[in-house]
């Protein structure tokens, strides 16, 4: 058998998707993890990375294009690291990233689903999202040497695949029409010396929201519709981007059930927690972040309930106030999941429900190993929420054993 450390390039068969996006292979039973390899591909590749027991190869050459390949509708695809799978057709990038996710949870998480619990929620692969983080860069030019103001503009775009140099764009698909315009014309209205880095999100009626602030560009609150909810927040707090699918994905974490009380941990800017409010006598709400915390009170004061608690401290803080068998508990942490104390505490006292909104496929299946010794799962929804990259958001229904 081949050693790591002797290969150098090889020829692979891509045989599938991992969560992430990266292509598969094996190669003389060693684990090859490829970007932008497409099962079926047929491909010559160089090794860039040897770790103990696998290997990261880049494309050398493509020797047979599997036949769900595709030309990437994205001028920048080559060189932007934005987006992770635009060549491959978009209803295969579902079928692929969902069935990557399902490996993750069991080959991690020990998590065998039947095909009759699992939900795969997909709406528009392009012209989706309503935020974005950009990143800028001076514009070389010579003292003295008269410019019209597009040489003399700050360049914008996104840093490129694997490395933080800057990618320029024309154009970025995967935006809302209207905020693909905003930052297509941004470094024209960009002062020379620009932040580095610039977040835009989009709200109701088109109304931008940029910060840090620079220039007259419009700063600050912006308010988007969801369901029967008007959420504040600006560019500067988390709010999930696919326009089209957040009603949705609202609805399903939230469900059809009622009870006394309901908690809502990691509630941003309270997205989950105002329809919560609906359905539970009581709901506690919990985020460590001051300016999502602002934006929380601000959107459960306006909301026509008054049964929400607003918790300003972090989940860690808060979780030994966590009483045992309220109804539903509901969590929604970042990428990097659950800390122990919290995974605990959920399993020490654990609800009559559990909701767990995860965007990363490794932790929620890391996190898995201890909730499953107190409750079973129901259901897990994967929401097609990042069309054109490697991720997948998942809402997993667990009920008290
Ligand atoms: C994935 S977002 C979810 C927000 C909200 N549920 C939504 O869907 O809009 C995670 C949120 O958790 C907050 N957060 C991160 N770590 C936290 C912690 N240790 N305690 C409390 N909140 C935390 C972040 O500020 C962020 O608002």
């Amino acid at each position: 058998m081949a050693r790591l450390g002797e290969l150098e390039e090889i020829e692979l068969k891509i045989e599938k998707i991992v969560s992430g996006g990266d292509g598969f292979a094996r190669f003389e039973g060693i684990p090859f993890f490829v970007p932008r390899g497409v099962p079926g591909d047929h491909l010559r590749v160089r090794l860039f990375e040897r770790k103990g027991d696998y290997a990261r190869a880049e494309i050398v050459e493509i020797l047979t294009p599997s036949k769900d390949r595709r030309e990437p509708p994205c001028r920048h695809f080559d060189r932007c690291g934005g987006c992770d799978l635009q060549h491959i057709e978009d209803a295969r990038q579902v079928e692929w990233k969902a069935a990557a996710t399902i490996e993750t949870l069991r080959r991690l998480g020990r998590l065998e689903l039947r095909p009759s619990q699992v939900q795969i929620v997909s709406g528009d692969a392009w012209g989706y999202r309503m935020r974005t983080q950009l990143h800028t860069t001076p514009a070389l030019h010579d003292e003295g040497v008269e410019r019209d103001d597009r040489e003399t503009a700050p360049l914008v775009g996104y840093f490129g695949r694997g490395s933080h140099d800057l990618v320029p764009v024309e154009a970025c698909p995967v935006l809302v029409p209207e905020l693909e315009r905003e930052v297509v014309t941004l470094g024209r209205r960009l002062p020379v010396d620009a932040p580095r880095r610039i977040d835009l999100a989009l709200g109701d009626h088109d109304a931008l929201s940029v910060s840090p602030v620079v220039g007259d560009l419009p700063h600050g609150e912006i308010e988007a519709t969801v369901g029967d909810f008007r959420y504040a927040f600006d560019s500067r707090c988390f709010f999930q981007g696919h326009r089209q699918l957040l009603p949705q994905l609202v609805e399903h974490v939230v469900g059809e059930e009622r009870g006394e009380e309901a908690i809502d941990l990691y509630c941003g800017v309270g997205l989950f927690s105002l329809p919560l409010a609906e359905r539970y006598s009581a709901v506690t709400a919990v985020e460590s972040d001051r300016l999502a915390m602002r934006y929380a009170q601000k959107n459960a004061r306006r909301s026509t309930k008054r049964n929400i608690q607003l918790e300003a401290k972090s989940v860690e803080t808060w979780i030994d106030s966590l009483p045992s068998g309220v109804d539903r508990v509901v969590v929604d942490p970042p990428r990097d999941g659950l800390t122990a104390k919290i995974r605990l505490g959920l399993v020490d006292r654990p609800a009559d429900r559990l909701t767990y909104v995860s965007c990363n496929a490794a932790t929620l299946a890391r996190d898995l190993g201890v909730l499953l010794t107190a409750y079973d799962i129901q259901s897990v929804a994967l929401f097609d929420l990042f069309p054109q990259t490697g991720h997948m958001e998942i809402v997993a229904q667990f009920k008290r054993k």
